[in-house]
């Protein structure tokens, strides 16, 4: 089996990601059964972390470990990368020794240099550019509580970096719409927006909203914003999601939030509170879907 990479959504088909949807949704009943799995024994991952994390990790973590395998994690300052030594040596390295590496760091370029001299699979722990493996969560949620999102109208409001990128080549890949609320001057990157005609921006929160079956926010200020949070507390005002905003929205929309969140911020106090909200499953499905992805990269599809 040749060795496929997970940097972004666009790396694989549409197939083999709804393949994984249904695999996590697998891996997700075969949690609350209690069922032991253990296919991934004698396999090692890797996981760089340069930036915090709490959900990318523990489902790495908590999902080899219930697979079979061990992982080793490294932090900034664990390996000697902290150090300056290069990518392409490392790459080398760690493919001599492990099975497969996840890598947060917010340089994208960085995660391809490390798949390109990889022999190993490589996977995007959320870079500045794309977080892939939240989609693949995210996408499982929606399914699991609405059936298939294809066709459906996704509302991001916020800021055009990461999360909001990787909307947009999920719009492209799964065919629904997309329409994004943001501050002039924080749209997405221009060539991402113009890979699909999916996605639109358009002039308000509440114009994003309207027909909406999903409503997605992030923070203002996201890990490689430091310093700026004051200014964007200002310049993100008038995209707070909020109750009175969901209700703009289709009668039976979901709202999801990537997380970690700022109450009072990006969202409203109690926003978490009402029913709409489903946030903490979908923190949930980031075990389930990483479990399923992990597998389709270390064993291939195994139904
Ligand atoms: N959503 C997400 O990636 O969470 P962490 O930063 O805690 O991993």
């Amino acid at each position: 089996m040749s060795k496929q990479d997970f940097l972004s959504l666009l790396d694989f088909s549409v197939e083999d990601l709804d393949y994984l949807i249904k695999r996590g949704q697998r891996f997700r009943t075969m949690h609350a059964e209690g069922q032991i799995y253990r296919p991934l024994v004698g396999k090692t991952g890797a996981l760089i972390l340069q930036m915090n994390s709490t959900r990318t990790r523990v489902a790495f973590e908590a999902g080899f470990a219930q697979m079979g395998g061990h992982t080793i994690f490294l932090g900034n300052h664990d390996s000697q990368l902290g150090r300056g030594e290069p990518i392409p040596d490392f790459a080398k390295v760690i493919s001599e020794m492990v099975d497969v590496v996840m890598i947060r760091t917010l340089n994208q370029e960085d995660i391809e240099s490390l798949a390109h001299h990889a022999s190993i699979p490589v996977v995007n722990a959320m870079s500045s550019l794309l977080h892939p493996c939240q989609l693949l969560a995210d996408i499982q949620t929606f399914e699991e509580m609405r059936g298939s999102i294809s066709g459906s109208t996704v509302a991001f409001i916020g800021d055009g970096y990461n999360m909001c990128h990787s909307y947009i080549n999920a719009a492209r890949q799964w065919g629904f719409k997309l329409k994004i609320a943001c501050p002039k001057g924080y749209e997405p990157n221009a060539d991402i927006l113009a890979s699909t005609n999916n996605a639109q921006i358009v002039d308000s929160a509440q114009d994003a909203v309207t027909d909406a079956d999903l409503v997605i926010t992030d923070v203002w200020s996201s890990m490689g914003h430091e310093g700026q949070e004051g200014d964007r507390r200002c310049v993100f005002g008038n995209y707070q999601v909020n109750e009175a905003l969901l209700d703009k929205a289709n009668k039976d929309v979901l709202f999801m939030h990537c997380l970690p969140a700022h109450r009072g911020e990006e969202i409203s106090e109690t926003l978490f509170d009402d029913p709409r909200s489903v946030v903490w499953v979908e923190a949930g499905n980031r075990l389930h879907s990483q479990k399923a992805l992990l597998e389709f990269l270390l064993l291939g599809r195994v139904e």
